[in-house]
């Protein structure tokens, strides 16, 4: 029984004199827990202390077990059981945190001696309000990066602004350019639809002046500046009290307006305004990237109708010069497609087959008529000139990047396996696989064809010509299975 209490029960104990010495405020109560006096050095705690006079301890614990510990403290007084909590009470405005401790002294007089916090309770608050913050801007960088929807976006923005700004409502509008209005895109928060059809000019309205001055504008107290939002007879219904819009910009450009409402009056501390200014930026970001995107899809469409007519400009150009190269060009590019797909070449690789074989001889509109249309065989310095065709298909078609996967067909399609083509004599599996597939559809139908220096060969010639070429002209693997392709072709 003796360590029940820190002093002997006839000890004369001073409230203030030993203690006061290391707290800002201490106190002693009854068994009650009730408290009966009340002193502290720090003239800012006078009217705390006059808070806590007379308050039952359960009336200040904010904590149910923190409670729960002190009456057991008070109901059994033991040294060993002294307990301590935190505690708050709201003093000369202020709302102050203590950090206490409650302790027995006598069979009926306990000592509360409590230190005050609010410095550091203030410091975590403000950390904890940080870190949410700084996650929701994680969250946000997140979601532009990988592409989200815009519509999406923005009310993942307007989620983050109205919960972490702790605001009533907030809306983006963005701006056209095509008509110079911003428009309602996105909004959290609202009773009616009353901002859902927004559509302001630039300067017109708080938004619109935030869009033409490109700076932040604080109406504090809607009611007395007049809501500017006079179009809209629905908005008084909103009760609003404090607006702010602030610009979006990105690259120099003004994309939009955020807006801010609550309907009660506003004291953001300069941190508040700090994240605010950080969302508008995330947010005009987002706008930003996502309207590129479009752009770039849209582009990358026209882009591809302008290659694709290209492509099929210059094979209408090669097949008006010559009528039989307009047969030759289909029947090659059909018969290198099957080949390609008997051989098991995906869908992808495919596409680039098929515009090569047709671009395939694209360098022929260089070659002068006179060396294309001669009737006979030619001389040394027409074959000069003639082997040069699969070169200039390279240079009419490499600045073209959406063709480069194209290129192997009009640049490798007269290489022989056995290393004695043109232009860059190639040997077996150093020539791309898609032009050892092609020369043998392109020599197969050239052969069978018309030329205007030979009469077409029959197609059993042109077989056994194919058949002596494998391992010379052709790749001798492949040879089998494109002459399965041409017997059942004949069938
Ligand atoms: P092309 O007429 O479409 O011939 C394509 C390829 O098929 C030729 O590539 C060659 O490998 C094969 N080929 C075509 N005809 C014959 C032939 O009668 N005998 C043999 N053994 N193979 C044949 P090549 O030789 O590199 O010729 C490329 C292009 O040069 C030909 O395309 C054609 O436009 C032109 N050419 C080739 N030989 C002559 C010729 O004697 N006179 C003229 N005027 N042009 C020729
Ligand atoms: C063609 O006659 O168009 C094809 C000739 C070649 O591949 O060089
Ligand atoms: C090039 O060589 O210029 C492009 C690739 C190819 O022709 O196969
Ligand atoms: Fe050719
Ligand atoms: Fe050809």
């Amino acid at each position: 029984m003796e360590n029940r209490f820190i002093l002997p029960a006839d000890t004369d104990f001073k409230l203030g004199e030993a203690l006061q010495a290391f707290s800002d405020l201490v106190a002693t109560l009854d068994q009650e827990g009730t408290i009966l006096e009340v002193r502290s050095n720090d003239p800012s705690l006078q009217e705390a202390s006059t808070v806590l006079l007379n308050k039952r301890l359960h009336e200040i614990i904010p904590s149910p077990r923190a409670n729960a510990l002190a009456c057991e403290l008070l109901a059994t007084p033991s040294i060993e059981k002294s307990t301590s909590f935190e505690f708050s009470l709201f003093a000369s405005g202020n709302l102050r945190w203590f950090e206490a401790r409650l302790l027995p002294v006598r069979p009926s007089q306990f000592i509360l001696t409590a230190r005050e916090i609010t410095k550091y309770k203030r410091a975590e608050v403000q950390y904890q309000q940080q870190l949410q913050r700084l996650s929701a801007l994680r969250s946000i960088d997140l979601a532009i990066a990988s592409g989200l929807d815009l519509d999406l976006l923005l009310s993942m923005l307007l989620d983050q602004v109205t919960t972490l700004m702790q605001v009533d409502a907030a809306a983006i509008l963005l701006y056209e350019r095509e008509s110079n209005l911003l428009k309602f895109a996105s909004g959290k928060g609202f009773r009616t639809n009353v901002l859902q059809h927004t559509r302001l000019k630039i300067g017109e309205g708080y938004s619109g002046r935030v869009a033409l001055e490109r700076k932040m504008i604080h109406i504090p107290n809607l009611a007395k500046h007049g809501t500017g939002f006079d179009r809209s007879p629905l908005f008084s219904n909103e009760d609003f009290v404090t607006y702010y819009g602030v610009p979006l910009i990105a690259k120099g450009r003004v994309l939009g307006v955020l807006e801010i409402f609550h309907r009660s009056r506003l004291q953001p501390d300069a941190e508040w305004l700090d994240f605010l200014n950080i969302i508008a930026g995330q947010a005009a970001i987002a706008i930003d990237s996502a309207s590129m995107f479009k752009e770039l899809q849209k582009s990358n469409i026209e882009l591809s109708m302008a290659y694709n007519d290209t492509i099929e400009g210059w094979s209408r150009t090669l097949d008006l010069r010559d009528r039989e190269t307009k047969g030759h060009t289909r029947r090659v590019t059909d018969l290198t497609v099957r080949l390609a797909t008997l051989l098991g070449v995906n869908d992808s690789e495919l596409l680039h087959i098929r515009r090569g074989a047709i671009l395939h001889d694209i360098g022929k509109v260089a070659i002068p008529d006179h060396i294309i249309f001669k009737p006979g065989p030619l001389t040394p310095e027409e074959w000069e000139i003639m082997r040069q065709h699969p070169k200039i298909a390279v240079d009419l078609l490499s600045p073209i990047n959406y063709l480069a996967p194209a290129l192997e067909i009009p640049h490798y399609h007269h290489e022989k396996w056995d290393g004695s083509g043109y232009p860059e004599q190639l040997a077996g599996e150093s020539i791309p696989f898609s032009a050892r597939l092609f020369a043998l559809a392109d020599v197969f139908d050239a052969l069978t064809s018309d030329r205007p220096y030979r009469r077409a060969w029959s197609k059993y010639d042109a077989i056994e010509y194919i058949k002596k070429q494998a391992g010379k002209h052709f790749d001798p693997r492949i040879v089998p299975e494109f002459l399965k392709l041409i017997h059942e072709n004949g069938r």
